[in-house]
């Protein structure tokens, strides 16, 4: 679709490191650059950054691809998108006619062009006559008519057809609606989602009215009804009021207030905390984390009071720790939330409160010395048991060492004592953890269900072979006329491998150079990654022609010997050397 020149061109300008250093902090180790992966949850490095081949993977999860990828996958952007993203970046022109302005993105601006027009539609409402219920509502709970307006709330009308007739009427169609989530399909044709309901309408980093929250009046249920995903908005990826929040964190370090609910924030705001954020009426993800750890140095959990808020607390706070940032939990006592204390004891107390907030672990050490009673030595030893567990989940050994003081001096037990336990903790967690990979790999199952190649696992010999290669081959495309005469893409043995073989050939036969770039358009975004990876992990091994030769030899026995089963196949050797490179990555 787009000009061969202009993707040429747009390689050139965006580097893959330069653009994936604009995301992840990279460290120079060997050949490539590595940094934690902005893809899944870890605390050792394993994405790395290649120059030679424009490329990154990632060894934890398996992400990988060229730049083009690494901005779809980043930004949630479709491949045209992506390139435009890019190219904006870059400063080039997009071609004209290129399909640029391509179905998908004519789609999703209709969509945040109905989003806009219908927040404007039910604030309007809220003010109308019709909307009386609402305003009163929302006044009732103590919100000022300054706050409604901020926040652009709304209200949408008791009537079945009231925003159905309203977009119609702007020029929108009904499908476009449903695609919205805005309405939905009935027997008799589309009607309005949301009905008799206080409007949240939540708005992306970019101003863009991306989706919708209505909260009822009454006790009837669901007390909250949220957007569905739709085209522009995916739940698990945006936070309520992070648009507001992130210019609101101040300086070193800045701090972020996570909520459970809407109302907590608005609530917040009004009072004078505008950096408070919350989920969209689900549990906080691993990239709403990350999206946190973008724009906060700490983050205090302002969660419900109740026992939910506390198990959602520690499950927040775990994900926490994993990309890094440091969290402080907010303890409220005489109110269950955020917004029912500001309103109980005024702002001022609500400061002293944040300010009192306790870090992770003391946190939890606290909830754990109420659940022990510490007059008798059978409590004693099992707190003190239950805290070494949480100490030993310490990464930094100072912190370590100072719980440990504390923990001593609390119970009277030595710390060294203390310290070993820990110790012990850990040794057996490490133990444990390799029997468990130890078996996985000797069962010949991996640890999760190979979807981009399914054949994989039962053929890994094999697929180890067709992936050398496929390496080969796409680093020296002039071999193609030898690799021909020995073996052909009949004899790969897994599907996606010989897909991937039979595509390269092609990409060769009209000149095309086979490297990843040039993939992009082929694979989808997981694929890619495992593209990357067979890249990534020939990085150590310098293959050459004995190496192929190998290879296809292996390609060319198995096919004899059709029910074979790879591991049992394996040399002890090969087995554990399998097994050193799961453990590096
Ligand atoms: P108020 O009761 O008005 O103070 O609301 P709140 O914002 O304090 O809500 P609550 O603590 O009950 O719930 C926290 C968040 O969970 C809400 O803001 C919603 O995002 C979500 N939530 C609550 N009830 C429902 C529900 O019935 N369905 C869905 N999908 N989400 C809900
Ligand atoms: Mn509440």
């Amino acid at each position: 679709m787009l000009p061969e020149s202009f993707l040429t061109q747009l390689r050139f300008s965006c580097d893959m490191e330069n653009i994936a250093s604009s995301y992840v902090n990279l460290k120079r180790a060997g050949r490539s650059k590595v940094g934690l992966c902005p893809f899944h949850l870890e605390k050792t490095p394993s994405f790395h950054v290649y120059e030679d081949t424009q490329s990154f993977y990632c060894f934890g999860c398996g992400a990988g691809g060229d730049v083009i990828t690494f901005i779809m996958k980043i930004e949630n952007l479709e491949y045209i998108e992506a390139v435009k993203f890019l190219a904006q970046r870059a400063g080039l022109p997009m071609p004209e006619d290129s399909g640029a302005d391509d179905r998908t993105a004519r789609q999703k601006a209709r969509i945040l062009e109905m989003n806009r027009e219908t927040a404007r539609f039910f604030h309007a409402c809220l003010k109308s006559e019709a909307g009386k219920a609402g305003l009163s509502y929302l006044l009732g709970r103590g919100l000022t008519p300054a706050t409604i307006t901020r926040y652009g709330l709304g209200f949408a009308p008791d009537s079945w057809y009231a925003l159905v007739n309203h977009l119609r009427s702007k020029g929108f169609r009904d499908e476009e609606m449903g695609l919205a989530a805005l309405a939905v399909k009935g027997k008799k044709g589309y009607y309005d989602q949301f009905r008799n309901r206080v409007m949240f309408p939540i708005i992306d980093l970019r101003g863009n009215v991306i989706a919708f929250g209505g909260r009822v009046m009454d006790d009837s249920k669901p007390k909250y009804l949220n957007s569905s995903d739709t085209p522009v908005f995916k739940k698990s990826h945006n936070l309520f009021s992070l648009n507001f929040a992130k210019n609101a964190t101040g300086n070193t370090p800045r701090r972020l207030i996570l909520a459970e609910g809407y109302m907590d924030v608005v609530a917040m705001n009004q009072a004078g905390f505008p950096n408070a954020v919350a989920t969209l009426g689900t549990a906080l993800t691993a990239e709403q984390a990350r999206l946190i750890s973008r724009y906060a140095d700490e983050v205090v959990i302002a969660y419900d009071a109740d026992e939910a808020g506390q198990k959602a607390t520690a499950r927040a706070s775990g994900l926490f720790s994993e990309v890094g940032l440091e969290a402080r939990v907010l303890v409220i006592t005489g109110a269950k939330d955020p917004d029912e204390y500001i309103k109980k004891y005024g702002a001022q107390r609500f400061k002293l409160l944040l300010d009192q907030s306790e870090n992770v672990l003391e946190n939890k050490l606290a909830r754990l010395k109420n659940q022990y009673d510490l007059q008798t030595d059978d409590g004693k030893t099992r707190y003190l048991k239950a805290a070494v567990t949480t100490l030993a989940e310490l990464h930094d050994t100072l912190e370590r060492d100072i719980y440990a003081g504390r923990l001593s001096a609390e119970t009277g037990v030595l710390k060294e004592t203390i310290l070993n336990r820990i110790n012990l903790v850990n040794r057996q967690k490490y133990k444990a953890r390799q029997k468990k990979e130890w078996r996985e790999i000797t069962s010949g199952r991996t640890l999760y269900q190979d979807t981009v190649n399914p054949d994989r696992a039962k053929h890994l010999k094999e697929a180890l072979a067709e992936e050398g290669i496929i390496r080969f081959l796409m680093k020296n495309p002039d071999y193609q006329d030898y690799i021909l005469t020995k073996i052909s893409p009949e004899d790969f043995v897994t599907a996606f491998n010989q897909r991937v073989f039979r595509i390269i050939l092609e990409k060769i036969k009209n000149n095309i150079t086979p490297d990843l770039s040039n993939l992009v358009t082929d694979f989808s975004v997981e694929e890619m990654g495992r593209i990357s990876g067979m890249l990534a992990k020939g990085q150590g091994l310098d293959t050459g022609r004995r190496e192929l030769d190998d290879y296809i030899r292996v390609l060319l026995e198995s096919k004899g010997n059709k029910d074979d089963h790879a591991l049992q196949q394996m040399s002890a050797e090969e087995i554990m050397a399998l097994y050193a490179a799961k453990k590096d990555s």
